[in-house]
């Protein structure tokens, strides 16, 4: 099945969960991958990846002996992602962002480098947001980084609570078209 077909089907069967009819654009990927410290990342986690349109990306960049841990509650985009992105360096956890922290202490590992997400927290309740944001801010190390996208800029008044450095890019040409948040401890 093309690509673009699995992810409008997803969308068409849970839209709120899926969060998008098409995969990012190669602008937002690279608008991504642009703000991650490959060179000082050794844990990477990517939160909704989706078909693994920044994986990808981020596994041709990330250092041979790190780790890239992806959480995606959808089974059918974990299995397209083991078949399609195979790398040594790549874990998939089938399971929602709200159990990060569980599931890494499984995997041993404590605090990461960079936590890159695809989630649409537009479509999320309050507390999951703040049981999202929570994780994501307990499991970056002290000089980590949350880089995710959002097609509206709803979520930036609660950034403040949990991140002192929040920056923010847009990204036209992309569907539809988003802004990319980088945010620091
Ligand atoms: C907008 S898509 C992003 C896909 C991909 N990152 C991209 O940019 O093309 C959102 C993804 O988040 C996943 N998702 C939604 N809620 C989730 C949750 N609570 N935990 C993990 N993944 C979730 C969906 O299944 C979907 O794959």
């Amino acid at each position: 099945m093309k690509d673009s077909l699995l992810m409008l089907i997803s969308f068409f069967k849970k839209p709120k969960e899926t969060g998008a009819i098409t995969i990012s654009s190669k602008y937002l990927t690279n608008e991504i991958i642009r703000n991650i410290d490959f060179k000082n990342s050794r844990n990477i986690i990517e939160l909704g990846p989706g078909l693994g349109t920044f994986t990808k990306a981020i596994l041709k960049k990330a250092n041979p002996d790190a780790k890239v841990v992806c959480f995606e509650i959808n089974n059918k985009f974990c299995n397209y992602i083991n078949k399609n992105c195979a790398d040594e360096k790549l874990i998939v956890i089938n399971a929602g962002a709200g159990n990060i922290r569980k599931k890494l202490n499984k995997l041993s590992i404590k605090k990461v480098d960079c936590i890159v997400s695809g989630l649409p927290f537009r479509n999320f309740s309050k507390a999951k947001k703040e049981k999202i944001l929570a994780e994501v801010k307990n499991t970056l190390n002290g000089n980590g980084r949350f880089i995710f996208f959002q097609y509206t800029k709803d979520i930036s008044t609660m950034l403040g609570f949990y991140f002192s450095n929040v920056k923010k890019s847009f990204v036209p040409l992309n569907i539809p078209p988003c802004f990319v948040y980088k945010c620091e401890n």
